[in-house]
C-alpha cells in the first residue's frame, strides 16, 4: 500500500486582475467566502485530505497571506480577555503548527508550470498534491483531496480530479482524455490544455486537484512555453504520462471556479447555504431580491 502525501503546493502568485480593483493591494486569494479568506478553504480541504506541510508558492504583495497562517498574539490576547472562547478556537484550530508552513516566490508571471517548479527545493524526493486556490469544492461527505488520497493509496503513480463541463467550455481548461473505468476513477489516456472550441477530446476537465510524482519537476526545468504562452502544468505531465500512470477520480461534490466573480459569488451563496446559522436569513433575503 502506497503511503498517504504528506506535502501540497498551492500557486498563490497570481495578480488577480479579473477583480480589480478588489486585489489593487490585496492578494486575490483573501478574497473571503462567506467568513474564510479562498486560501483558507483550500488549506483546510488540504488538511482534511492528510497534509502536513503547506508550501505556498506567493509573489510580491503577498506578504498578507504569510501573516493569515501566523499566529497573532495581540489578536487572541484580546479575544482572551474579552472572553470570546469560540473565536479564539476557531483561530488556532486552523493554524498550522509551527514549521508546517514553508513560503517561496515565483518571481516572474511564466504559468502554472514554472509555479510549481519553483516548489522543488521544499517538496523535494517525494510525490506532493497540488491545489490551485481559484477553486473550491463543496462535498457532503469526505473533501476532493482526501478522495485523491484513497484513490492514490489504492493505485498510486499520479491522480488528478476531473469533472464534466459543458461543450462550450472546455476550451478555458486543461482536458482529460480517459479509458472509461468501472466506478470514478479512469486511466488518463491523454490531457491537453486549453484546446481550441470543438477539439477537446473528452468534457473531462482537470479541476485543480493533483497528486504528482517528483519526475514531474525535472520536466518542468526544460518545460517549453504552451498555452498561452506560458509554462504548463499539463504539458508537463503530457510527459511524465509516456512513463507513468494517471489515473483520473470523478469525485463525488461540485466546484466553484472563483477566479470569475459568477463563480466566486455562487461559491459565496453554496458556502453560505450549507450553513445553519446563515441559510434561512439567506433565503428570505434572496426571495426578498427576486
Ligand atoms: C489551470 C490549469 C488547467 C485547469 C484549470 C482549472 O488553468 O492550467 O489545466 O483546468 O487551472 O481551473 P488556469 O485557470 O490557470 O488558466
Amino acid at each position: 500500500m502506497t503511503a498517504p502525501i504528506r506535502k501540497a503546493v498551492f500557486p498563490v502568485a497570481g495578480l488577480g486582475t479579473r477583480f480589480l480593483p478588489a486585489t489593487r493591494a490585496m492578494p486575490k486569494e483573501m478574497l473571503t467566502v462567506v467568513d474564510k479568506p479562498l486560501i483558507q478553504h483550500v488549506v483546510d480541504e488540504a488538511r482534511a485530505g492528510g497534509i502536513e506541510h503547506f508550501i505556498f508558492v506567493t509573489g510580491r504583495n503577498k506578504g498578507v497571506i504569510e501573516d493569515h497562517f501566523d499566529k497573532q498574539i495581540e489578536l487572541e490576547q484580546t479575544l482572551k480577555e474579552r472572553g470570546k472562547q469560540a473565536e479564539l478556537d476557531m483561530l488556532t484550530a486552523s493554524l498550522p503548527s509551527p514549521g508546517q508552513t514553508s513560503f517561496t516566490r515565483q518571481q516572474e508571471p511564466l504559468g502554472l508550470g514554472h509555479a510549481v517548479w519553483c516548489a522543488r527545493d521544499l517538496v523535494g524526493d517525494e510525490p506532493f498534491a497540488l491545489l490551485l486556490p481559484d477553486v473550491l469544492v463543496q462535498s457532503s461527505g469526505k473533501g476532493c483531496l482526501a478522495q485523491l488520497q484513497e484513490e492514490y493509496k489504492r493505485s498510486g503513480g499520479n491522480v488528478i480530479a476531473v469533472e464534466e463541463v459543458p461543450d462550450d467550455a472546455t476550451h478555458r481548461y486543461g482536458i482529460a482524455d480517459i479509458e472509461r473505468g468501472a466506478g470514478a476513477s479512469h486511466a488518463v489516456k491523454g490531457m491537453v490544455e486549453k484546446p481550441v472550441p470543438g477539439a477537446a477530446p473528452s468534457n473531462l476537465i482537470i479541476m485543480g486537484r493533483y497528486l504528482l510524482q517528483p519526475e514531474i519537476f525535472g520536466i518542468l526545468e526544460g518545460q517549453q512555453r504552451g498555452a498561452g504562452g506560458e509554462i504548463q502544468i499539463t504539458d508537463a505531465m503530457i510527459t511524465l504520462l509516456a512513463s507513468q500512470k494517471f489515473t483520473a477520480v470523478e469525485y463525488e461534490g461540485k466546484s466553484f471556479d472563483c477566479g470569475s466573480k459568477i463563480g466566486f459569488l455562487a461559491a459565496n451563496i453554496a458556502f453560505a447555504l450549507e450553513r445553519e446559522d446563515l441559510r434561512d436569513a439567506l433565503l428570505e433575503e434572496i426571495a426578498k431580491l427576486t
